[in-house]
């Protein structure tokens, strides 16, 4: 009965799995602040796909962690870039079995780990930054993504990136916008992750959104629909629970929500020390982002949550 009248059903096809992959590197390496997550060599993350694959899931998106970093970030566009190959395998191995998405930012390889380019007095620089944008979202393109994922939050990159990928052909690749996204704690273990620190003690209430304001998401959201966003994110998600739900009321495009680091390292944690039951609060947690009017859900469960849903 209770099946019968369940308002929220979780499927495989509500997640999209975030994965790594680093430059240079002969085997994984475990990230020790999210447990079981690891940066991928292309031969791991190529088993990490077929291994989600196999349970269902339909999307991943990949972040890349390049050997060198320099101030522009050119890893992000170079077409030997980390990202780029890594689209090369798995176009190769997986044809079109799983949506190739990519987080598009500078931040994983700029030395100085901010999301832009910075000006003479090392503020980032928006309008330079936009030029990098588009040519990331090219390169990601040519390499292979069905969806690019500006993750800047600079003013202007959903319009930038989408007459770059006009001009070059690429009229198919979709923008899945990170348009309300929140300066938050809960980034913490991503910056792990993707080695990256912000130079000398910085943070990023610059580019994104303070977690007092909710309006402001609103009007993030109109704007990156103006500027040609196929599908809107909120980020995180369950601080911003508020936010999936306004955001709903507001748009008929698909809005997707991401379940942080932050949000899975502290499951996670909780669990391991016997506070929690894990697999309760992963279905409990990722019913309540969809229930709240998420149409997807980036998440480091997605996999595990899959193997939980399978009958
Ligand atoms: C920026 C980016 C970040 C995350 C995704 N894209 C980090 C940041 O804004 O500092 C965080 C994801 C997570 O915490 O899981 N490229």
């Amino acid at each position: 009965m209770r099946r019968l009248v369940a308002e929220t059903t979780l499927t495989p096809n509500d997640f999209i799995l975030p994965l790594f992959v680093r430059e240079g590197i002969e085997d994984p390496v475990p990230i020790s602040s999210l447990p079981g997550v690891d940066q991928h060599t292309r031969a791991s993350l190529i088993d990490a796909v077929a291994d989600a694959v196999s349970a269902g899931i339909n999307a991943v998106v990949l972040f890349g962690v390049p050997a060198e970093k320099d101030e522009q970030g050119s890893g992000a566009w170079d077409p030997d870039g980390i990202v780029q190959v890594a689209f090369g395998d798995l176009r190769d191995r997986f044809g079109d079995d799983v949506v190739l998405m990519g987080d598009l930012c500078v931040d994983e390889y700029t030395s100085h780990g901010h999301c832009g380019v910075l000006n003479d007095r090392g503020e980032v620089d928006n309008d330079r930054t936009l030029e990098l944008y588009q040519q990331a979202a090219v390169a990601q393109a040519r390499a292979g993504a069905d969806v690019v994922a500006p993750s800047g939050m600079m003013d202007g990159q959903v319009a930038a990136i989408r007459s770059a990928l006009d001009g070059d052909g690429f009229t198919d690749v979709a923008i899945l916008a990170y348009a309300a996204k929140y300066a938050s704690s809960l980034y913490g273990p991503f910056r792990d992750a993707v080695d990256v620190t912000i130079a000398d003690g910085g943070d990023r209430k610059g580019y994104q959104q303070d977690f007092r304001n909710s309006r402001e998401a609103i009007e993030e959201i109109r704007l990156d629909i103006a500027e040609g966003a196929d599908m809107v994110m909120v980020k995180p998600a369950t601080y911003y629970l508020d936010i999936v739900s306004q955001v709903r009321a507001e748009t008929r495009l698909p809005l997707a929500a991401y379940h942080v680091s932050g949000e899975y390292a502290m499951l996670k944690a909780a669990a391991a020390n016997g506070w929690i039951d894990e697999d309760v609060a992963i279905i409990e947690v990722l019913t309540a982002i969809k229930r709240a009017g998420a149409d997807m859900i980036l998440t480091y469960l997605a996999t595990d949550a899959c193997r939980l849903l399978a009958p």
